[in-house]
Order: structure tokens, then C-alpha cells, then sequence
């Protein structure tokens, strides 16, 4: 176990109660999705976790030291007058890594998100995808145990979303990360993790945990099974309930 959260409960200054009695355990190197209704609190489960902001209610515990966490959020958030490579080291900028080592490894993370030859090239010259590859590669440059992210394909297209899937798993895999991902598509969810949480309509806790087995490895065929079928069946059921 990385993590867990019991009986979280969240209301902001507006009066909006987010979360309430939202329970779930991180187990250590899963890929573990989130999704629920539109203003469930997914982003809300996501922030707690990383810490940004903290619950009026319950416990929000780490099982050892608090692991080194990389951040991923829906839009790129590059700095725009910044070239790739400077804008995958800021993270290692903010931890006071020396210049060289951090352009390294920033290059390195760059590489591994599949833009090798783009240290360069500023966020205006990127498309979309690339632009959020220089997102991944910023967050994976300090090495994190623990990715949270947060619908950071849903502006793709489907092909750039599918690579970048077939990628993030290769980058989980290799790294052996603990990844909370937030998303909306059933199928995006389906093929990508081990475990989905699904969380009910404001305010938000988990309705129904459903644990997956997709393959080691897999590719597009991997969508055309029966199994990935069925895994996107007991997604869609579970969020279709009304508990
Ligand atoms: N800083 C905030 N101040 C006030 N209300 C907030 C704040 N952040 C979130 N909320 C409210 O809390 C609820 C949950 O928001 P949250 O962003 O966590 O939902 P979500 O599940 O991520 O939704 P979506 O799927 O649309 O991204 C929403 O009603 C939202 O308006
Ligand atoms: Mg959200």
C-alpha cells in the first residue's frame, strides 16, 4: 500500500461539498483510474493527494515518507517563452538541481516521452500531443513514485491519445510508478489500468472498485478482444448505476 484515503470529506468557501466519505486505498506501482460525473471531485481526490490542498475531514495517509509525486494537468501549462528542454527541467530548477545534471536528465525525460530532437522547439511550434509529452516529460524528469494525472489526454485527438497511451504505459512499466489517473473515457480507462474507482455524483466517494488484468504488454489489438469489451462493459454498468 502507497496510500490511502479514509473517509475524506471536502467543502470549499463557495459551500460546494466536493467529496464526502470518500474512501481508497493506492497500492504501490498500480495504475489506478478515476472517474465519476462531471464536479464529482476526481480533481479534488487528486489535489489532496498531491498535497496542494488538505480535507476538512477524514485522513489522507502515505504508508512511509511522502513519495516524490509528479503533477500532470489536463492543459500542457508550459511557459511559452521557454523551449522544451527548459520547460522539463523546471521541476528539477525547483529542487535546486545543478544546471548540467538538470538538462541532462531533462533531455533524457524528453527523449523518453518520445521528442528527442525537440529540446528546442518553443510550445507555440508543438501540436498538442507534443506539447503535453513536454508536460509528461517534465513531471517523469524527477523521477516520481507517484504520477497523479489529471485528464491529460482529453484534448487529443484519438490516434495522438492512443499513442500517448501505448507511451505512458511503456513509461509506468520502465520506471515502475504509481500512477492516479483521472479521465472520463470508459475505453481510455479500460485499456490503461489495473484498477478503476468509480466515483458517484457530488459529492464524490467511491461507489465500486473494479480490478482489471489487461495484458503485460498490449496494442491497438488488445482493443479488439472480448476481454477489453467486457472490462469497458463493467465500467460503463458502474457508471451508469444511480447508488
Ligand atoms: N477551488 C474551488 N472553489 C470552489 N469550488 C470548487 C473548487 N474546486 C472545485 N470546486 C467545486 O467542487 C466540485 C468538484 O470539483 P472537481 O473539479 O473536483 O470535479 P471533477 O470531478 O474533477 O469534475 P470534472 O470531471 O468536470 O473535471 C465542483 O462542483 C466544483 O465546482
Ligand atoms: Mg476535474
Amino acid at each position: 500500500m502507497l496510500l490511502s484515503l479514509r473517509d475524506v470529506s471536502k467543502s470549499f468557501a463557495s459551500g460546494t461539498q466536493a467529496l464526502k466519505g470518500l474512501t481508497l486505498d493506492v497500492g504501490a506501482g498500480e495504475f489506478l483510474s478515476l472517474v465519476g460525473p462531471s464536479g464529482c471531485g476526481k480533481s479534488t481526490a487528486l489535489r489532496l493527494i498531491a498535497g496542494l490542498i488538505a480535507p476538512d475531514g477524514g485522513a489522507v495517509n502515505f504508508a512511509g515518507d511522502k513519495p516524490e509525486t509528479g503533477f500532470v494537468f489536463q492543459e500542457p501549462t508550459l511557459m511559452p517563452w521557454a523551449n522544451a528542454l527548459t520547460n522539463a527541467r523546471l521541476a528539477l530548477d525547483l529542487e535546486g538541481v545543478a544546471r548540467g545534471e538538470a538538462e541532462a536528465r531533462a533531455a533524457e525525460a524528453l527523449a523518453r516521452a518520445g521528442l528527442k530532437g525537440f529540446e528546442q522547439a518553443f510550445p507555440r511550434e508543438l501540436s498538442g500531443g507534443m506539447k503535453m509529452r513536454v508536460s509528461i516529460a517534465r513531471a517523469i524528469a524527477a523521477k516520481p513514485k507517484l504520477l497523479l494525472m489529471d485528464e491529460p489526454f482529453a484534448a487529443l485527438d484519438e490516434p495522438a491519445r492512443q499513442a500517448l497511451n501505448d507511451d505512458l504505459l511503456t513509461l509506468w512499466r520502465e520506471d515502475g510508478m504509481t500512477i492516479v489517473f483521472v479521465t472520463h473515457s470508459v475505453y481510455e480507462s479500460a485499456y490503461l489500468s489495473t484498477r478503476v474507482a468509480v466515483f458517484s455524483a457530488r459529492p464524490g466517494r467511491v461507489v465500486e472498485e473494479i480490478a482489471l488484468k489487461p495484458p503485460a504488454q498490449r496494442d491497438e489489438r488488445y482493443r479488439l478482444t472480448p476481454e477489453f469489451a467486457a472490462a469497458a462493459g463493467r465500467i460503463s454498468a458502474a457508471l451508469k448505476a444511480k447508488p
